[in-house]
């Protein structure tokens, strides 16, 4: 584990650079930017080095001194650490989804949560869009062939795809991303139908209609979710719900894989009972459900939804400013259990 000390700036010993002096956090990744290295300027930062894996069992060794955790999706956040870390008063997470944390177990012990919502909108609808053009074109199938000297030359029914353009787009949660995704169908011509639990106030500056979800799953030409994961979520598209999907249909999941049951996907997609699906998500990360790799009609990505340059560091510095925020008093831009701010 690698230590990295507050750098004490001779001369400037204001109260409020006394009190982040003493404050201790655990980082339980290095970051893309510099958003660390500022932040060890004010804290002491617990950081582990590259190659070291900072797994249940030491995460729960390493709070027990620590005020702030800045924490990613992968981190398992649940009531036993937070048993053995009496003095933390802060979690950050460093994604926008927090299903990883125990949330009402941190509020109940006065922990705040915060998370790097908006931030990654954008970069995960373009996401969004790489798998559903690449799915319903076959572009991975494609550069396999090419690669593999499968291209023997142009043929009228090589690889032939689904249109993109003109079809109907399915939105299952039109939240922040769902609704940047829906933007970019107006290129495409596209209807959208959505499903929420809500109306979204989203809807009508993209101009979705609202469905039921069956409604939805049995017209949509593409399925896309962007729901957080919950009880009320995971699952949420298991047989029954394939089995209403067009068989011309093209399921997109960059939301979380337990949403959808891994396993009555891959039997889905083997029987041609859907055409094709997007996955940057999977139920049981980074291990796959049986057969789902050897089936030629999935684009897998390995979980990039926000991984972009840019929205990476950005992510990093968000994280930073509510971890910061949290600990010195000040309530958090991205506060996600207001209930425990005692401001
Ligand atoms: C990514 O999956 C995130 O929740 O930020």
């Amino acid at each position: 584990m690698r230590i990295e000390v507050l750098k004490h700036h001779a001369g400037i010993g204001t109260p409020r650079d006394d009190l982040s002096s003493k404050l201790k956090v655990l980082v339980t990744r290095d970051l893309p930017g510099d958003a660390i290295s500022r932040l060890s300027e004010r804290c002491q930062v617990d950081l582990p080095t590259p190659d070291e894996e900072i797994g249940h069992g030491r995460m729960i060794e390493h709070l027990a001194d620590k005020q702030g955790l800045l924490c990613l999706l992968t981190d398992r956040i649940d009531a036993e650490v937070l048993d053995n870390a009496p003095l933390l008063k802060v979690i950050s997470v460093c994604a926008v989804g927090y299903n990883n944390v125990a949330v009402e177990e941190a509020t109940r012990r006065g922990i705040i949560v915060t998370n790097t919502p908006g931030v990654l909108r954008e970069t995960t609808a373009d996401l969004t869009w790489a798998l559903l053009l690449a799915a319903a074109r076959r572009i991975p199938e494609g550069d396999r062939m090419v690669r593999s000297g499968g291209f023997v030359g142009w043929s009228p029914s090589l690889l032939l795809g689904r249109d993109v353009h003109g079809k109907t787009l399915g939105i299952i949660g039109m939240g922040d991303i769902g609704a940047a995704v829906a933007r970019r169908a107006a290129g495409f011509g596209m209807r959208i139908l959505y499903h929420n639990r809500n109306p979204s106030p989203l809807a009508a500056e993209v101009g979705a209609e609202m469905a039921s979800l069956d409604h939805l799953l049995s017209n949509a030409d593409f399925v896309s979710l962007h729901v957080p994961l919950s009880q009320s979520t995971r699952h949420l598209i298991g047989k029954r719900e394939l089995d209403m999907m067009r068989p011309t249909a093209i399921l997109i999941n960059v939301s979380r894989g337990e949403v959808v049951d891994e396993a009555a996907l891959v039997d889905a997609l083997r029987n041609g009972r859907i055409a094709g699906a997007g996955l940057d998500v999977y139920e049981n990360e980074p291990k796959l459900a049986p057969g789902l790799v050897e089936l030629d009609n999935v684009v897998l990505a390995p979980h990039v939804g926000s991984a972009s340059v840019e929205t990476r560091e950005k992510m990093a510095q968000m994280a930073v400013r509510n971890l910061m925020d949290g600990l010195e008093g000040k309530k958090p831009p991205h506060l996600v259990n207001p209930q425990a701010y005692r401001g």
